[in-house]
Protein backbone atom coordinates (compact mmCIF):
# COMPACT_ATOMS: atom_id res chain seq x y z
CA UNK A 1 0.00 0.00 0.00
CA UNK A 2 2.42 2.57 -1.53
CA UNK A 3 0.15 5.59 -0.96
CA UNK A 4 -1.23 4.75 2.15
CA UNK A 5 -1.06 7.98 4.85
CA UNK A 6 -1.09 8.17 8.47
CA UNK A 7 -3.36 8.16 11.43
CA UNK A 8 -2.55 10.41 14.36
CA UNK A 9 -5.44 10.78 17.25
CA UNK A 10 -5.22 13.03 20.54
CA UNK A 11 -7.05 11.37 23.34
CA UNK A 12 -7.11 12.96 27.22
CA UNK A 13 -10.32 13.14 29.95
CA UNK A 14 -12.15 16.69 29.73
CA UNK A 15 -10.23 20.08 30.23
CA UNK A 16 -7.10 18.32 29.23
CA UNK A 17 -6.56 20.64 26.43
CA UNK A 18 -6.39 17.96 23.76
CA UNK A 19 -8.94 19.79 21.38
CA UNK A 20 -6.81 23.05 21.16
CA UNK A 21 -3.70 21.25 20.76
CA UNK A 22 -4.96 18.62 18.37
CA UNK A 23 -6.31 21.75 16.01
CA UNK A 24 -3.58 23.65 16.53
CA UNK A 25 -1.30 20.37 15.78
CA UNK A 26 -3.18 20.14 12.64
CA UNK A 27 -2.62 23.75 11.37
CA UNK A 28 0.89 23.27 11.76
CA UNK A 29 1.24 20.67 9.84
CA UNK A 30 -1.31 22.31 7.06
CA UNK A 31 1.15 25.30 7.48
CA UNK A 32 4.39 22.79 6.61
CA UNK A 33 2.48 21.95 3.26
CA UNK A 34 1.57 18.11 4.50
CA UNK A 35 -2.26 16.59 2.69
CA UNK A 36 -3.75 16.48 6.35
CA UNK A 37 -7.14 16.37 7.28
CA UNK A 38 -8.55 17.28 10.83
CA UNK A 39 -11.92 15.07 12.31
CA UNK A 40 -13.17 14.76 15.49
CA UNK A 41 -15.48 12.06 17.73
CA UNK A 42 -18.10 11.72 18.32
CA UNK A 43 -18.70 14.09 15.03
CA UNK A 44 -16.66 14.20 11.97
CA UNK A 45 -19.57 13.41 9.41
CA UNK A 46 -23.27 15.41 9.34
CA UNK A 47 -24.52 12.16 11.07
CA UNK A 48 -21.76 11.79 13.06
CA UNK A 49 -22.65 16.11 14.68
CA UNK A 50 -26.05 14.64 14.88
CA UNK A 51 -25.18 11.73 17.05
CA UNK A 52 -23.08 14.17 19.18
CA UNK A 53 -25.79 16.10 19.59
CA UNK A 54 -27.69 13.24 21.02
CA UNK A 55 -25.05 11.75 23.67
CA UNK A 56 -23.56 14.66 24.79
CA UNK A 57 -27.19 16.04 25.51
CA UNK A 58 -28.24 16.52 29.61
CA UNK A 59 -31.55 16.27 28.95
CA UNK A 60 -31.31 12.54 28.11
CA UNK A 61 -30.71 9.83 31.03
CA UNK A 62 -28.85 7.09 28.66
CA UNK A 63 -27.76 3.45 29.23
CA UNK A 64 -24.35 2.77 28.78
CA UNK A 65 -24.98 0.26 26.29
CA UNK A 66 -26.99 2.83 24.31
CA UNK A 67 -24.17 5.54 24.33
CA UNK A 68 -21.28 2.95 23.66
CA UNK A 69 -23.54 1.80 20.78
CA UNK A 70 -23.98 5.63 20.04
CA UNK A 71 -20.44 6.37 19.96
CA UNK A 72 -19.77 3.67 17.29
CA UNK A 73 -22.60 4.65 15.29
CA UNK A 74 -20.95 7.87 15.05
CA UNK A 75 -17.21 5.93 14.76
CA UNK A 76 -18.17 3.81 11.40
CA UNK A 77 -19.54 7.05 9.57
CA UNK A 78 -16.20 8.83 10.46
CA UNK A 79 -14.16 5.80 9.24
CA UNK A 80 -15.96 5.17 6.05
CA UNK A 81 -16.91 8.66 4.90
CA UNK A 82 -13.38 10.58 5.77
CA UNK A 83 -11.07 8.67 7.67
CA UNK A 84 -10.29 5.66 5.12
CA UNK A 85 -10.72 7.92 2.10
CA UNK A 86 -8.31 10.18 3.07
CA UNK A 87 -6.02 7.50 4.47
CA UNK A 88 -6.20 5.81 1.16
CA UNK A 89 -5.24 9.15 -0.45
CA UNK A 90 -2.03 9.06 0.94
CA UNK A 91 -2.85 11.91 3.99
CA UNK A 92 -2.34 12.36 7.48
CA UNK A 93 -5.36 12.50 9.26
CA UNK A 94 -5.62 13.98 12.86
CA UNK A 95 -8.76 13.06 14.58
CA UNK A 96 -9.54 14.33 18.09
CA UNK A 97 -10.78 11.27 19.90
CA UNK A 98 -11.09 7.93 19.00
CA UNK A 99 -11.08 4.39 20.04
CA UNK A 100 -9.47 4.55 22.75
CA UNK A 101 -12.13 7.06 24.57
CA UNK A 102 -14.52 3.66 23.96
CA UNK A 103 -12.48 1.93 26.41
CA UNK A 104 -11.51 4.56 28.50
CA UNK A 105 -15.16 6.33 29.35
CA UNK A 106 -17.53 3.25 28.20
CA UNK A 107 -14.94 0.39 29.52
CA UNK A 108 -13.36 1.65 32.58
CA UNK A 109 -15.52 4.58 33.33
CA UNK A 110 -18.92 3.16 32.73
CA UNK A 111 -17.75 -0.56 33.47
CA UNK A 112 -18.63 -2.61 30.04
CA UNK A 113 -16.54 -5.56 29.47
CA UNK A 114 -13.42 -4.41 27.54
CA UNK A 115 -13.44 -7.85 25.25
CA UNK A 116 -17.20 -6.74 24.47
CA UNK A 117 -16.12 -3.41 23.38
CA UNK A 118 -12.91 -4.75 21.33
CA UNK A 119 -15.38 -6.96 19.30
CA UNK A 120 -17.88 -3.96 18.63
CA UNK A 121 -15.41 -1.51 17.74
CA UNK A 122 -13.36 -3.96 15.71
CA UNK A 123 -16.72 -4.18 13.79
CA UNK A 124 -16.73 -0.32 12.74
CA UNK A 125 -13.36 0.13 12.40
CA UNK A 126 -12.11 -3.20 10.45
CA UNK A 127 -9.16 -3.46 13.07
CA UNK A 128 -8.12 0.10 11.52
CA UNK A 129 -5.45 1.47 14.51
CA UNK A 130 -4.34 5.06 14.69
CA UNK A 131 -0.55 4.70 14.04
CA UNK A 132 0.35 7.24 16.63
CA UNK A 133 -1.81 8.40 19.53
CA UNK A 134 -0.92 11.29 21.98
CA UNK A 135 -2.82 11.07 25.44
CA UNK A 136 -2.52 14.64 27.25
CA UNK A 137 -2.98 13.39 30.56
CA UNK A 138 -3.58 15.69 33.72
CA UNK A 139 -5.67 15.55 37.01
CA UNK A 140 -9.82 15.57 36.97
CA UNK A 141 -9.32 18.70 39.60
CA UNK A 142 -7.56 20.31 36.81
CA UNK A 143 -8.68 19.50 34.03
CA UNK A 144 -12.74 20.40 35.66
CA UNK A 145 -10.83 23.86 36.67
CA UNK A 146 -10.15 24.63 32.57
CA UNK A 147 -14.11 23.85 31.63
CA UNK A 148 -17.20 26.54 31.89
CA UNK A 149 -20.44 24.72 30.67
CA UNK A 150 -20.43 20.98 31.23
CA UNK A 151 -22.62 18.90 29.48
CA UNK A 152 -23.91 15.45 30.08
CA UNK A 153 -20.91 13.57 30.48
CA UNK A 154 -18.76 16.17 32.15
CA UNK A 155 -21.20 16.33 34.60
CA UNK A 156 -20.21 12.65 35.64
CA UNK A 157 -18.55 12.62 39.15
CA UNK A 158 -15.16 13.23 40.08
CA UNK A 159 -14.87 9.39 40.88
CA UNK A 160 -15.70 8.44 37.13
CA UNK A 161 -12.94 10.42 35.33
CA UNK A 162 -10.62 9.28 37.94
CA UNK A 163 -11.46 5.77 36.79
CA UNK A 164 -11.46 7.49 32.70
CA UNK A 165 -8.16 9.05 33.70
CA UNK A 166 -6.74 5.57 34.96
CA UNK A 167 -8.18 4.12 32.13
CA UNK A 168 -6.65 5.65 29.90
CA UNK A 169 -3.27 5.59 31.51
CA UNK A 170 -3.69 1.60 31.57
CA UNK A 171 -4.28 1.63 27.79
CA UNK A 172 -0.84 3.78 27.08
CA UNK A 173 1.08 0.90 29.49
CA UNK A 174 -0.60 -1.93 27.04
CA UNK A 175 0.44 0.30 23.98
CA UNK A 176 3.70 2.03 24.70
CA UNK A 177 4.49 1.77 21.01
CA UNK A 178 1.42 3.80 19.74
CA UNK A 179 0.24 5.80 22.50
CA UNK A 180 2.19 8.47 23.83
CA UNK A 181 1.47 10.33 27.32
CA UNK A 182 1.95 14.16 27.15
CA UNK A 183 2.01 16.14 30.31
CA UNK A 184 -1.32 18.64 30.40
CA UNK A 185 0.27 20.90 32.83
CA UNK A 186 2.70 22.02 30.36
CA UNK A 187 2.24 24.75 27.94
CA UNK A 188 0.53 24.40 24.91
CA UNK A 189 3.84 25.43 22.59
CA UNK A 190 5.87 23.07 23.99
CA UNK A 191 3.43 20.09 24.13
CA UNK A 192 3.15 20.94 19.97
CA UNK A 193 6.58 20.97 19.87
CA UNK A 194 6.87 17.60 21.37
CA UNK A 195 4.10 16.37 19.35
CA UNK A 196 5.99 17.38 16.64
CA UNK A 197 8.92 15.44 16.87
CA UNK A 198 7.34 12.34 17.93
CA UNK A 199 5.26 12.43 14.78
CA UNK A 200 8.49 13.58 12.77
CA UNK A 201 10.01 10.27 13.97
CA UNK A 202 7.49 8.14 13.67
CA UNK A 203 6.81 9.25 9.88
CA UNK A 204 10.92 8.70 9.28
CA UNK A 205 10.28 5.09 10.56
CA UNK A 206 7.55 4.91 8.51
CA UNK A 207 9.77 5.80 5.43
CA UNK A 208 6.74 8.78 4.88
CA UNK A 209 7.10 12.05 3.75
CA UNK A 210 10.90 12.01 3.86
CA UNK A 211 11.31 14.40 1.72
CA UNK A 212 9.03 16.78 3.36
CA UNK A 213 10.74 16.34 6.94
CA UNK A 214 14.28 17.10 5.28
CA UNK A 215 12.83 20.23 3.96
CA UNK A 216 11.82 21.34 7.28
CA UNK A 217 14.29 20.04 9.50
CA UNK A 218 16.93 22.14 7.01
CA UNK A 219 14.79 25.57 7.39
CA UNK A 220 14.77 25.22 11.19
P1 LIG B 1 -15.01 16.09 23.67
O1 LIG B 1 -14.38 15.44 22.51
O2 LIG B 1 -14.18 16.20 24.89
O3 LIG B 1 -15.56 17.45 23.20
P2 LIG B 1 -15.65 18.81 23.99
O4 LIG B 1 -14.21 19.22 24.03
O5 LIG B 1 -16.52 19.61 23.09
O6 LIG B 1 -16.26 18.49 25.32
O7 LIG B 1 -16.41 15.42 24.09
C1 LIG B 1 -16.81 14.22 23.75
C2 LIG B 1 -17.26 13.44 24.96
O8 LIG B 1 -17.54 12.10 24.54
C3 LIG B 1 -16.22 13.32 26.05
O9 LIG B 1 -16.85 13.43 27.31
C4 LIG B 1 -15.69 11.91 25.91
C5 LIG B 1 -16.85 11.17 25.34
N1 LIG B 1 -16.52 9.97 24.53
C6 LIG B 1 -16.80 8.72 25.03
O10 LIG B 1 -17.28 8.60 26.19
N2 LIG B 1 -16.57 7.62 24.27
C7 LIG B 1 -16.06 7.71 23.00
O11 LIG B 1 -15.86 6.68 22.31
C8 LIG B 1 -15.78 9.01 22.48
C9 LIG B 1 -15.24 9.17 21.08
C10 LIG B 1 -16.03 10.12 23.28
Amino acid sequence: MGRWGFFISFEGIEGSGKSTLAERFYEKFKDYGFPVIFTREPGGTEAGERIRDIILNEKFDIDPYTELLLFLSARKENVKKIILPALKEGKIVVCDRFDDSSFAYQGFGRGIPLRWITRLNKMVTDGLKPDLTFLIDITPETGFSRIERKDRIEKENKHFHEKVRKGFLTLARRAKKRIKVVDGNKNIIDNLKICEEITFEKLLEKKKFLKKIREIKEEV
